[in-house]
């Protein structure tokens, strides 16, 4: 089987990076205007982290595409990290948008819209009840304030590398010897995290058993499929026993579908009939426009009201002064009824069925001990044989440097990968040359790095 040679990649790298330079020349200047107003010269921390020795700078973006401010065109598989899933602009939620924005943008008060949506959530993910946010962090952050408030326990537990947005009590991980402490890189913790979070790797059902036996676990809060350190499925049989485990040690259990949505109209759930006591999402839903959701069943809104003193309920900690605003409810309603459809799901895994044989032919051409990975229409590929089982296992395959050096030869070449792993996003625009142009692309840099 091929292997790497780390000397060849390291002056992959550096020409690549000369290259990058001399074809960016406003986003540098721009970059270095940006630092002086800036941290880093960015609007968030982890832009710093994208391939390039700089950020590309983005003139405009519609659908599958944008272009930046030197005059390049990119085919776009990042879609914000899934938040313009939908593709960028579309035309039904700007209209939307144009509409509502000549009418009134925040309020404080419902509209027609939010009643519109709370049913069209109902019927799509099957929770009776639902709240909104402006990000799924902060879905995810209510949830979980809702599920100790009704159980009266204070602890939470999740899966060893998960990611479900900056929510506090998530930032544990396993060390090489099983130890949980803070992850790496956890930015001034309000308490070391083991006092808030139980963390357990995924797919291990008897490490699962054990952390709630003690029946101090609030909730559980899960992605039905890993997402953030790679996709990683869930064995057989593992979601029953999750749901069995948390049932019968009176553990709640949040699934979080920001990411896992790309599998169907109703997410990983809608498709595969899981039963959450809370659903979170964000995102894509509004289109692009800050929107979050998080659902609940009849059971928990019921617990919930029982213990709620209604006149405390803007300082409990659940809330948002512009969450649920009138703009970001009509960008969502727009959304799920135009644009997140049967149809787009179709045929965007149709061609997510392309870019999965695409890859897979370049990997086999060259004998690569590399994988490929697929949820809906989300396909990444690794470099590892076999597919991981687990977060502890998925972060020992991350190479950073091969990660880079495959970004930013794409980048170089004028397609936009998702940061930090390797993952292609297809939305509704992109189109069978897009996906072909891809192929031909990975398998020029496979001939740099291997031929
Ligand atoms: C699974 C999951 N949940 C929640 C979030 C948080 O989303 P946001 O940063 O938009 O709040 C993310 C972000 O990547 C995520 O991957």
């Amino acid at each position: 089987m091929t292997t790497l040679d780390r000397s060849r990649l390291e002056t992959f790298l550096r020409l690549e990076e000369q290259k990058f330079h001399a074809d960016h020349p406003k986003s540098y200047e721009l970059f270095k205007r940006a630092r002086q107003s800036m941290q880093g010269g960015v609007p968030m921390l982890w832009m710093i982290r994208w391939a390039g020795t700089f950020p590309v700078f983005v003139k405009e973006a519609k659908g599958a595409h944008f272009s930046d401010v030197d005059g390049r065109s990119y085919v776009d598989f990042c879609l914000g990290d899934s938040g313009a899933m939908t593709g960028h602009s579309p035309d039904a939620t700007l209209a939307a948008i144009h509409a509502q924005a000549e009418k009134g943008i925040t309020l404080m008060l419902p509209t027609e819209d939010a009643v519109w949506v709370g049913e069209e959530l109902q019927r799509r993910f099957g929770l009776k009840y639902w709240q909104f946010t402006l990000t799924a962090t902060d879905a995810n952050r209510f949830a979980i304030r809702m599920a100790r408030h009704i159980t009266g326990r204070t602890k939470i537990l999740v899966f060893n590398y998960c990611y479900h947005g900056s929510v506090d009590e998530t930032f544990i991980a396993l060390d090489e010897e099983g130890t949980p402490g803070s992850r790496p890189g956890n930015l001034g913790p309000p308490v070391n995290p083991t006092e808030t979070t139980k963390v357990i790797e995924f797919n291990d059902v008897a490490a699962l058993d054990t952390a709630l036996s003690a029946r101090d676990v609030a909730v559980v809060l899960a992605e039905p499929v890993m997402t953030n350190i790679g996709i990683i499925h869930p064995d057989p049989g593992y979601h029953e026993a999750l749901r069995e485990i948390t049932h019968h040690t009176g553990t709640l259990l949040i699934i979080d579908e920001t990411h896992t949505l790309c599998t169907g109209p109703g997410g990983y759930t809608g498709k595969y009939g899981i039963k959450p006591d809370f659903l979170t999402c964000g995102k894509p839903l509004a289109g692009g426009i800050p929107a979050g959701v998080y659902g609940f069943t009849q059971e928990v809104a019921d617990a919930f009201w029982a213990k709620l003193d209604l006149d405390q309920s803007d300082v409990g900690g659940i809330g948002g002064t512009l969450a649920g605003n009138a703009l970001s409810i009509s960008a969502m309603r727009a959304t799920l009824e135009n644009v997140l459809t049967p149809a787009m799901y179709e045929r965007c895994e149709k061609l997510a069925d392309r870019y999965e044989t695409g890859v897979l032919d370049v990997i086999k051409e060259f004998d690569l001990p590399w994988i490929v990975k697929r949820l809906g229409f989300r396909v990444e590929y690794w470099f590892r044989q076999s597919p991981p089982r687990n977060g502890g296992e998925a972060n020992v395959a991350v190479d950073s440097e091969l990660d880079r050096a495959m970004h930013l030869w794409t980048l170089n070449r004028g397609i936009l990968m998702t940061p930090f792993h390797n993952m292609a996003l297809i939305a509704a625009d992109t189109t069978e040359a897009d996906v072909d142009y891809h192929t031909k692309v990975f398998r020029e840099a496979v001939q740099a790095l291997f031929g």
